[in-house]
């Protein structure tokens, strides 16, 4: 489906649940209120939302969060999705601490790949800024999803707590085949608290110490980020530079939040309820409500000059 400047629309992030197992300081607020469970879309309603889209053309759906994982059950929204006409690739992010004991399930279930949060190695700062000692359960997570021989990407958000330990992260692509992306922080929810700094630091720290970063042509995955291949490493190296590069010219992407509302920018309120019509299994509305919302899909976000609109923070919105 193409919007109004000519994008072609093809992948929607759906949120799954708001609720997350972590509370890391730039995401979820101390004393978030969730919502109701009530408000959130069940798995079928889910599911026949997915089918509408890939009816216009959505092709790759990524689960969110909230943490994906910490919804009961979410295997079985895993192969509901598979299973949809015109779905080509379905994956999921976390934050990796609940991902070694799910990864079986999820994988018998079809799932593609996953992006995997991880801001440092330094086990006392994880702590810090993620509120949980569970640096250990992510690193499992990690080797279970390698060993499983799904798709797997490392997300990393830059921020001055971290800055000095990124070099550490970015080895790990040295000896495995994943791929370790940096993401500039996003004026949204409570990272409007923090200064977004820029991934060019990185890179010619990584430089210095690898030699040249040689850009990846070939198209990787169906977001926004730009690749580096280094001597001698097995995976690859991302920069996601939201706010400073702008990369909405060529944005492919809806969102859809837990409680059933379509995102056709981060940065915005735009967008579409599809929640009272996919509850009355009026298909054909959602089919409308999302074909009107993504062409008024706006053309770029504002994130140099200020905050997204509203007061969905990533948690509610999914990244
Ligand atoms: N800016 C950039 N990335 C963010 N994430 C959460 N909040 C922000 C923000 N304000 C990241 C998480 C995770 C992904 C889903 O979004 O760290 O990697
Ligand atoms: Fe949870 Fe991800 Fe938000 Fe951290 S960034 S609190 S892991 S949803």
């Amino acid at each position: 489906m193409e919007d109004s400047f000519g994008r072609e629309i093809e992948y929607m992030r759906v949120s799954v649940t708001d609720r997350c197992n972590l509370r890391c300081v730039y995401c979820m607020p101390k004393g978030v209120k969730t919502i109701p469970a009530r408000e959130i879309l069940t798995f079928e309603e889910i599911r026949d939302i997915c089918s509408a889209a890939a009816s216009l053309g959505i092709k790759y759906i990524r689960l969110t969060g909230g943490e994906p994982l910490v919804r009961l059950g979410v295997e079985r929204l895993v192969e509901m999705i598979k299973a949809v006409d015109g779905i080509e690739g379905l994956t999921l992010t976390t934050n990796g601490v609940l991902l070694e004991e799910k990864l079986p399930g999820l994988v018998r279930a079809g799932l593609d790949g996953v992006n995997i949060s991880l801001d440092t190695l330094d086990r006392e700062l994880f702590r810090r800024i993620t509120g949980f000692d569970r640096l250990d359960d992510v690193k499992k997570g990690i080797k279970a999803a390698l060993y499983s021989g799904v798709k797997v990407k490392l997300n990393t958000v830059i921020m001055e707590e971290n800055r000095n330990c990124l070099t550490r992260l970015a080895e790990l692509a040295k000896d495995e085949p994943l791929d370790v992306r940096f993401i500039e922080m996003m004026p949204i929810g409570e990272g409007q608290r923090y200064g977004s700094i820029s991934g060019e630091g990185v890179f010619s720290e990584l430089e210095e110490k690898y030699g040249r970063l040689e850009p990846c042509f070939d198209r990787i995955g169906s977001g926004p980020a730009r690749y580096y291949s280094i001597d001698g490493f097995e995976g690859r190296v991302g920069f996601i530079n939201a706010v400073h590069g702008a990369f909405c010219g060529s944005c492919n992407r809806i969102r859809l939040t837990s409680a059933g509302f379509l995102k056709t920018c981060l940065c915005y309120e735009d967008g579409a309820d599809l929640k009272a019509a996919v509850r009355r299994g009026d298909l054909d509305e959602v089919r409308c409500l999302m074909a009107e919302a993504v062409k008024n899909k706006p053309k770029a976000h504002h994130f140099a000059l200020g905050p997204a609109e509203g007061e969905g923070g990533m948690n509610r919105i999914g990244g």
